[in-house]
């Protein structure tokens, strides 16, 4: 399309392909969406874009996320984290869709559309078609003046620099950022604590460090994401924080690796899917140290006892017992925070999945950087 970001007006530097320069420049990103924004005398965010004061923030009952792809995985997050932090009602649903069934708009619904390059043409639909009603919309944004930043009431950019490879890693990085610093300061004219503010905001200036650690276990994941990269099919599967986790996991994969890569929730597996899992088929397992670990590690026996081969993104404390499968351990953070940390290697298996299996990473086929066109 006309607003496809053109790869040789910019330079991978040292770097195999833009997809490797923008996941290994994540750490510098986070830090400087996070930068400016977090108030930690009082635990809490400082937005100052949204264009909402105190008033206008208690009075919002319940919050739309509206997004394309990777950028409605993330919108599932930051829901969770809306609901988790500031116990509003929250959902994230798709801006492909949502347009088509008339939908209601409120006016005590804060709606959020999501977008790395502003652009892209559902999005920018959705926004125009929930003003029209006289709905209020903030966009979570990269693109500065791009189409939906210029539509929107207010909003929070993304500072994730250009974006050039298909696969969005850094900017989906700093969405999910962005969510949790939305997340803590509608919490804190709410219900969450001072004391939970700080603990968050500390946890949070702590994440660039915790994802350069993740990135720095590279050569492990390659070796992994070889293997996974001679299976025809896979499943990803997580649940509750964990399923958008999966969601954007099998997104990724089958953008670049050309596999067909399928995201289920855990605790579904035996209502269906669990018919398909052999040998030949291998499970990539989004299991945090949370409170659902233990039904998540069985269910995961479940896919052992039929063969199934399994990969495990998980935490240290994490005991898998006898399950025979590959730990990928990341660090932890406090829970609504874990997602993020969980993301980065499905970035590294798809990444060198597709690297294993010779294709070009930065322009998968049938795929362009922002879709313009319905
Ligand atoms: C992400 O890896 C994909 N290329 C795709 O799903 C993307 O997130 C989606 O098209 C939305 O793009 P946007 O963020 O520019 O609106």
């Amino acid at each position: 399309s006309r607003l496809d970001v053109d790869p040789d007006a910019y330079d991978a530097g040292d770097h195999e392909s833009f997809m490797h320069k923008e996941m290994s420049e994540q750490p510098t990103t986070a830090r400087r969406v996070l930068s400016g924004r977090l108030d930690e005398r009082f635990g809490t965010g400082h937005l100052g874009g949204l264009n909402l004061d105190p008033r206008d923030l208690r009075a919002i009952r319940r919050v739309k996320i509206l997004g394309c792809g990777s950028a409605f995985y993330v919108g599932q997050m930051g829901a969770t984290l809306l609901e988790e932090l500031a116990r509003v009602p929250a959902d994230a649903e798709a801006a492909s869709e949502f347009r088509y069934r008339n939908p209601i708009i409120e006016p005590e619904t804060l709606y959020v559309a999501v977008s790395q390059s502003g652009e892209t043409i559902d999005t920018l639909l959705a926004v125009q078609e929930i003003r029209r009603k006289g709905g209020r919309v903030i966009g979570l944004v990269n693109v500065v003046g791009s189409a939906i930043a210029r539509e929107v009431d207010g909003g929070i950019y993304l500072h994730a620099g250009p974006e050039v490879a298909v696969a969005s890693t850094k900017a989906l990085t700093n969405m999910f950022l962005a969510f949790a610093m939305l997340a803590i300061q509608l919490g804190r004219v709410r219900d969450l604590s001072i004391a939970d503010g700080r603990r968050l905001i500390a946890a949070l200036n702590a994440l660039p460090e915790q994802i350069e650690q993740v990135l720095a276990t590279e050569d492990a994941l390659a070796e992994t994401a070889r293997r996974l990269a001679g299976a025809e099919s896979l499943f990803f599967v997580g649940r509750v924080r964990g399923y958008p986790v999966a969601r954007e996991g099998a997104q990724k994969f089958k953008e670049i690796s050309y596999r067909h890569a399928e995201a289920y929730q855990t605790s579904e597996l035996k209502h269906g899917p669990l018919a398909l899992v052999s040998p030949e088929v291998p499970t990539v397992a989004i299991v945090p140290d949370d409170e659902l670990v233990e039904r998540n590690v069985g269910a995961l026996h479940e896919i052992d006892a039929r063969g199934g081969p399994l990969v495990v993104v998980t935490h240290e404390n994490v005991s898998v017992g006898d399950l025979d499968c590959e730990r990928i351990v990341v660090p932890k953070s406090e829970r609504e925070l874990d997602p993020i940390l969980l993301t980065i290697p499905l970035q590294l298996l798809a990444y060198h999945a597709a690297l294993e299996l010779g294709h070009d990473i930065d322009k998968p086929r049938n795929l362009a950087k922002s879709v313009t066109v319905e």
